[in-house]
């Protein structure tokens, strides 16, 4: 039986039109992390299951891992996110370097997750993390590179908005509602779920916890909550008001006033991940289309505890690749790269002409100009669509009669400009191609 050509469920083949999309998008990542000091890194793809097993929380555990048994009886895993392995790799040298500590990766992440639009069971994630950052100046400037990254794409208010939380701010309304911890774990993992669950669903298990009283009607009211004001009134009435001030000053005095117009409380943001302890984020597209986060993340002060290290606090995000570059095809924000980016060109009309060109061409290439060879005698007529086709913006032209006066002949696709050169004349073939 023949083999199936198609790449194993959930995973991608990168063909040059697809890479080439991809290369565009990380080469942005690059930038934007690079703009903001944030040093790049990477870490392995395999880690030990305890790693994750840790702070990572039960849906990835359960059902998300690649795990297995290596020869030597270690039970490893195919990483499903960086934060651990970035944690894992700080605590090893927090202590030598000076703070805060700002890096970034661009890491294929695998997960067992059923496919569909914006989920596959491998992504790349572009993440960012702050560590040891003073106050909450780390949380504030996370977000403005988030922000500062969507931009460059051209993105505004208009396509995405920042839907934030506070967990410290959860962690006291929900002392209100739940009598001890394994409920209170419950209760988040029902709110991290609300969107996506019927209300019928919600309310039956929610009737199953044994809440305090007046529980039920609390976490109603939570989960009601629209606004920044709103969640103040709350606290307030619940004698809080000290814990609102601290999150209203976060949001108002670190975070720029041009940037707050992307700003949104919501309290159904928690995050799936358990080690998550002061603000969390996500990032949603705006599009009726393809509502669905883009990118999440938060602050974890405890994880680097997990190697028995002192608790250096971080904060940090995680943007898909998938879902990033749905959220750019909506809003026809991705430009067009449905060709490679070449400059040259080089075709023969005569026998023996790559010989003639060959120098000449690598010539060029040492001066930084793309330049693809086309192997063949091609006849004029096919040369400019096979250089649409290459994406080249120049072509030469080398026929008998240019043969025998050792020349070339230019063509500027553009401007339709054509000069004839000595070939051995690159100097002036090299300021032609710059012009
Ligand atoms: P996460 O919310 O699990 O967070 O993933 C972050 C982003 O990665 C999601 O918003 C989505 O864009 C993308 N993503 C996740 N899973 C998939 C998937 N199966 N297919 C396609 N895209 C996916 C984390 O992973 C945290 N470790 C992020 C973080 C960094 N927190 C602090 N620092």
């Amino acid at each position: 039986m023949a083999l199936s050509k198609k790449p194993y469920k959930g995973t991608r083949d990168f063909l040059p039109d697809d890479k080439r999309i991809q290369d565009y998008l990380f080469d942005k990542m690059h930038k934007a992390a690079q703009l903001f000091g944030y040093e790049h890194y990477d870490g392995p793809l395999l880690e030990e299951v305890e790693l994750y097993k840790a702070k990572s929380g039960e849906e990835l555990i359960n059902d998300q891992i690649y795990s297995f048994k290596d020869r030597g009886d270690r039970f490893v895993a195919i990483r499903p996110e960086m934060t651990p392995t970035v944690a894992r790799m700080v605590a090893k040298i927090h202590k030598e370097v000076a703070k805060p500590i700002r890096w970034y990766s661009i890491p294929n992440l695998l997960r067992y997750e059923r496919p569909q639009r914006g989920r596959l069971r491998e992504h790349w994630q572009f993440n960012c993390d702050v560590f040891g950052g003073p106050g909450r100046l780390g949380e504030a400037e996370i977000i403005q590179l988030i922000i500062f990254f969507l931009e460059s794409f051209g993105a505004n208010e208009d396509h995405f908005e920042v839907l934030v939380n506070d967990r410290t701010i959860v962690d006291t309304i929900f002392a209100e509602i739940s009598p001890d911890e394994k409920t209170t774990y419950k209760l988040y993992k029902l709110v991290d779920k609300s969107k996506k669950i019927p209300k019928e669903a919600l309310e039956r298990e929610l009737n199953e916890l044994t809440l305090k009283d007046n529980g039920s009607e609390l976490f109603q009211e939570y989960l009601n909550l629209t606004s920044f004001d709103d969640l103040k009134n709350l606290l307030t009435k619940i004698g809080k008001s000290e814990v609102a001030e601290d999150f209203h000053q976060f949001v108002t005095e670190t975070i720029p006033q041009d940037k707050l117009i992307y700003l949104q409380y919501d309290p159904t943001i928690v995050r799936g991940l358990d080690y998550y302890t002061g603000i969390v984020f996500e990032v949603f597209d705006k599009h009726p289309d393809n509502r669905r986060a883009i990118c999440g993340g938060g602050a974890y002060a405890n994880l680097l505890q997990i190697f028995n290290e002192s608790p250096l606090g971080g904060v940090g995000f995680g943007l898909g690749d998938v879902t990033l570059q749905d959220f750019l095809t909506s809003h026809n924000l991705l430009p067009d790269l449905s060709k490679p980016n070449n400059d040259l060109l080089i075709t023969f009309q005569t026998e023996q002409g790559l010989k003639d060109l060959s120098q000449l061409a690598n010539e060029l290439r040492k001066k930084g100009i793309k330049t693809v060879t086309n192997l063949e005698e091609l006849k004029f007529k096919k040369v400019f669509a096979l250089a649409d086709k290459k994406g080249a913006s120049f072509v030469t032209l080398y026929g008998d009669d240019e043969k025998a006066k050792g020349e070339v002949s230019l063509k500027n696709l553009k401007t339709k400009e054509q000069e004839n050169f000595k070939i051995s004349d690159s100097e002036a073939i090299f300021t032609f191609l710059n012009q």
